[in-house]
């Protein structure tokens, strides 16, 4: 099945930390001609950015960051360190700067039509219209030794126990926090990854859901 130039299709696609919801999102993405979109990686610019520069007034900071961001900029920058994550679940918890990124989120869908975007609350609050909702879930040692794997090339001193126990962390802050916390949407489609291990399961499961989707909504 496939979308026309006019079409107009969004996903949203949520899911914990390392659940493969990047790779699953970027692959349907990719199939389907949509723009894809890591609100992870927002929220994680605004943690480094953070970091880095100190500001006193974070939230006048932030916004004047994120009026003239480039996506495609961010990107290129690393920021998966452990710091990065730890302090972004932190700082995502409140509530003006949700506000913020949320913007920047609705604007991107608005702006490109054919749209990915994954994260926590894509389905839940960013885009509550989407036209097909993922939730990813994933086992706590599958997802691990996941991001166990990927983080180990740049950092040969990483240990196991320490990325399952981070992982965890990040994870019970984003489910219990009060501002939009990380929540199956009840239209969603579960793909669990620890059961759906090869990335080809992964895909034809989504797929079939998006054919579905994209022919009763154009009959294409
Ligand atoms: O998806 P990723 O693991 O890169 O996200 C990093 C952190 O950003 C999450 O642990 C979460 O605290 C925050 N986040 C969020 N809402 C989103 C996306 C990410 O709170 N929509």
């Amino acid at each position: 099945m496939k979308l026309k130039k006019n079409n107009k299709f969004i996903v949203a696609a949520d899911g914990s930390a390392a659940s493969g919801k990047t790779t699953g999102s970027k692959i349907i993405s990719r199939k389907y001609g949509l723009k894809f979109l890591s609100s992870g990686l927002l929220y994680r610019y605004a943690g480094q950015q953070l970091l880095k520069y100190k500001p006193k007034n974070k939230i006048k900071f932030l916004k004047l960051k994120f009026k003239k961001l480039n996506y495609n900029k961010i990107n290129k920058v690393n920021l998966h360190s452990s710091k990065i994550s730890e302090y972004t679940s932190i700082i995502a918890k409140q509530k003006k700067i949700r506000n913020i990124l949320k913007k920047f989120q609705q604007n991107f869908a608005s702006k490109h039509k054919k749209v990915c975007i994954e994260g926590r609350d894509i389905g839940t609050v960013i885009l509550p219209k989407a036209d097909l909702k993922f939730f990813f879930i994933c086992n706590l040692k599958i997802a691990a030794k996941r991001r166990f794997k990927e983080l180990k090339k740049k950092n040969k001193f990483l240990k196991f126990k320490n990325v399952k126990k981070e992982l965890q962390n990040r994870n019970l802050r984003d489910v219990l926090r009060k501002n939009s916390p990380l929540l199956k949407s009840p239209d969603a489609v579960i793909v669990d990854t620890g059961k759906d291990r090869n990335i080809t399961m992964m895909i034809n499961k989504m797929s079939k859901h998006m054919d579905r989707k994209i022919l009763d909504k154009y009959g294409n």
